[in-house]
């Protein structure tokens, strides 16, 4: 049987990575938000997706709940199928990185091996890893999509922070306390790693 790299090859594009960002004026890179459902991924997502577009960087959001409406439907909530979600999302976000974009990634992504796999796609300093930190009793109160509630009757099973784990980043480069800052606290903080870094001016 034919493996699934035999009689492919690789075709070296025209266009490279650092002439897109010479065009586009910015580095690309992804930022890898993780953390709770509720925790406020989503949110801070999409509004540094805005902020981003305002400051005329090219920047893209890969949401979990959005690509679970398509690319990622047929996947669930066990470790299996998790790893496999966030498998093809780094993936995705690699393509999004080499056509010169800065990729805002907003997925649970609770396990440490399956982000440390993320990360092994990319070069030094282009997978940043966004800790999107609140205690879980906080996001099991905000409860926006009802799903806590769900998950406490056993109407969901695998509910990450009640009956499935969530595994802390040990060195995340950002750390968003959305207990303790404001939706647009929390993007300045991130705007303001990124121009430090060099990723923008
Ligand atoms: S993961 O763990 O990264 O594969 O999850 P993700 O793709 O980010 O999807 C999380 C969203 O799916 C909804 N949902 C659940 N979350 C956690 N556990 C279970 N069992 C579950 N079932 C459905 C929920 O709306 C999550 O969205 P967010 O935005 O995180 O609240």
């Amino acid at each position: 049987m034919n493996t699934a790299a035999e009689h492919i090859v690789w075709h070296t594009p025209r266009i490279s990575r650092s002439d897109r960002c010479e065009l586009n004026g910015h580095r690309s890179c992804v930022l890898w938000l993780t953390g709770y459902s509720g925790s406020g991924k989503s949110t801070l997502a999409f509004e540094l997706e805005r902020r981003l577009f305002d400051l005329n960087c090219r920047s893209y959001v890969l949401d979990g709940d959005n690509i679970r409406h398509g690319l990622n439907r047929n996947l669930g909530f066990s470790a299996e199928d998790r790893k496999e979600n966030i498998r093809r999302i780094s993936e995705v976000a690699k393509l999004f990185t080499d056509a010169g974009h800065i990729v805002i990634t907003a997925f649970i992504s609770p396990y440490r091996e399956d982000r440390r796999l993320a990360r092994s796609l990319f070069a030094e300093g282009d997978f940043i890893e966004v800790y999107v930190k609140c205690p879980v009793d906080e996001c099991e109160k905000r409860d926006p999509k009802g799903l806590y509630k769900k998950a406490r009757a056993g109407e969901i099973r695998d509910f990450t922070g009640i009956s499935a784990p969530y595994e802390p980043p040990v060195r995340p480069e950002i750390t968003i306390e959305t207990d303790k800052l404001t939706p647009d606290e929390s993007v300045e903080r991130v705007l303001r790693y990124m121009q430090a870094n060099r990723y923008m001016s």
